[in-house]
């Protein structure tokens, strides 16, 4: 169907335990892997044709769940099937309930799901809890209760042996554009324990504030971290976001490294100081269709200028570091990107975000993409020996979606709904 390429990483590894890499963290491979998000819907998209379009089979490919877990039989992961590669399962999981509801039960059956998963031979990637300093998560504002439900989990799944090296724990929290929300519902407001606020006001003044760190309250330690990740979106200029905008250069530099008062570098003291993977675990820039009254009522209330196009715009973004090799050679620790390639209603606009849809959109990006220079630096899944049946005992072909989350979807997200097709 597509190019194989031969690879001589962590992909390859996965299915043959008996060979010797480097200490890395699990999953780690020595070049880029590159994914994407996909709108898995019946008759949207499949990991297949995402491949076919960008004639590689993704590396990664994202899907979603809540936890405690609906049914073990999803989310989807026969489409990944279908694709017929070794891709990693990179799985983003949702608890729906505070962390100290999670029952032990609910744990156990998520373990029996991911030993199941890591049996077939499929990697998978738990993106645990993430986002997670966003007031909209339940997991949210209780960085206490939030590290000790992540080493519960942490330390059950590494308990089960079938795991061991084709799981990895990455911990990604949202860009910090804007932290901490004030007014609205996006305000800091859950009813939580003093010493929850407490560790949540690093600077000790008293209150939360911009000069807070958002992240390190959160963070569980390093034992219990495989990869670090960060969400980097660009929307626009100027919130609320009605306008098309070329991405400033540098601006995916501000979102990972930081700027300004209260500003904390991601990269430096996550991915460089405790020596973990990096992984850019959501990213796209919005090109602004239309306007509408809200994500869920998205009815078309009159176009948004397209101001330079939505190629101007996604082109700039990617050339901040998809295929930006000075990007690349400043940040070896990135060693993983997942493509949020959606089309979806956020606050009040209908986004888009793709760059494999439009065909002249894909045509310029695969131009930059496959530069030699570029293209050697990134890593592909390939064909497997023997076809994976990532759940074996899944007793329908029903599959679902998560309504994906950005920082711009938060009504959604916090709605966290699941729409089960069968
Ligand atoms: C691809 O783009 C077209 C045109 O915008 C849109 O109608 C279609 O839904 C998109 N496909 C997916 C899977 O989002
Ligand atoms: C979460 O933190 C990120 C930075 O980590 C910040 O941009 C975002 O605004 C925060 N969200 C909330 C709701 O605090
Ligand atoms: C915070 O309060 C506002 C109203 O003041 C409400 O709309 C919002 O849902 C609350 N947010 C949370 C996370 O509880
Ligand atoms: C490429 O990356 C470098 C370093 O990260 C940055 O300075 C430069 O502006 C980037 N190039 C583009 C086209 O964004």
């Amino acid at each position: 169907m597509f190019t194989a390429k031969l690879l001589s990483s962590t992909l390859a590894v996965l299915l043959c335990a008996s060979s010797v890499v480097r200490s890395q963290a699990p999953l780690e491979p020595d070049r880029v892997m590159l994914g994407a998000w996909l709108d898995t819907l019946p008759g949207r998209d499949t990991p297949k044709q995402f491949g076919e379009r960008l004639g590689h089979n993704a590396a990664l490919i994202h899907m979603a769940e809540d936890l405690p877990l609906k049914t073990p039989h999803l989310p989807p992961v026969r489409l990944l099937d279908d694709a017929n590669t070794n891709a990693i399962l990179y799985l983003s999981v949702y608890p729906t309930v505070i962390p100290e509801q999670l029952k032990d039960g609910d744990i156990d059956a998520f373990v029996a799901q991911i030993a199941t998963f890591a049996r077939s031979g499929r990697g998978v990637f738990i993106r645990l809890a993430p986002e997670m300093n966003g007031s909209w998560q339940p997991y949210a504002q209780r960085p206490i209760a939030y590290a000790a439900m992540w080493k519960r989990i942490v330390t059950a799944i590494r308990a089960n042996s079938d795991t061991t090296g084709r799981v990895a724990f990455i911990w990604a929290p949202n860009m910090q554009l804007g932290y901490p929300y004030e007014g609205g519902v996006y305000s800091m407001n859950a009813t939580v324990s003093a010493a929850e606020t407490q560790a949540l006001d690093t600077n000790k003044n008293g209150r939360l504030d911009t000069l807070d760190d958002p992240y390190t309250p959160y963070y569980p330690g390093n034992e219990y971290v495989d990869w670090v990740g960060l969400s980097t979106y660009w929307f626009g200029a100027d919130y609320p976001y009605l306008t098309n905008d070329v991405p400033p250069s540098g601006s995916i530099l501000k979102l990972i490294h930081g700027t300004g008062p209260g500003a904390m570098d991601f990269y430096q003291l996550f991915a460089e100081r405790n020596q973990k993977p990096f992984f850019i675990t959501e990213s796209g820039a919005a090109f602004h269709q239309y306007r509408i009254q809200s994500p869920a009522n998205p009815v078309n209330t009159g176009a948004v200028a397209p101001g330079p196009g939505a190629l101007a715009i996604k082109q700039a973004w990617w050339r901040q570091y998809l295929t930006n090799t000075t990007f690349l050679d400043a940040h070896p620790r990135l060693k993983a990107i997942c493509l949020f390639e959606y089309q979806k209603p956020e606050e009040i606009t209908f986004r888009d975000f793709q760059i494999t849809n439009d065909s002249s959109i894909l045509a310029a990006f695969k131009a930059d993409f496959e530069k030699p220079e570029v293209q050697s630096r990134y890593l592909f899944a390939t064909v497997p020996e023997k076809k994976i049946v990532t759940d074996p005992d899944a007793k329908n072909s029903g599959f679902a979606s998560v309504i994906p989350t950005t920082l711009g979807a938060l009504m959604a997200s916090a709605l966290a709904a699941w729409a089960v097709v069968f």
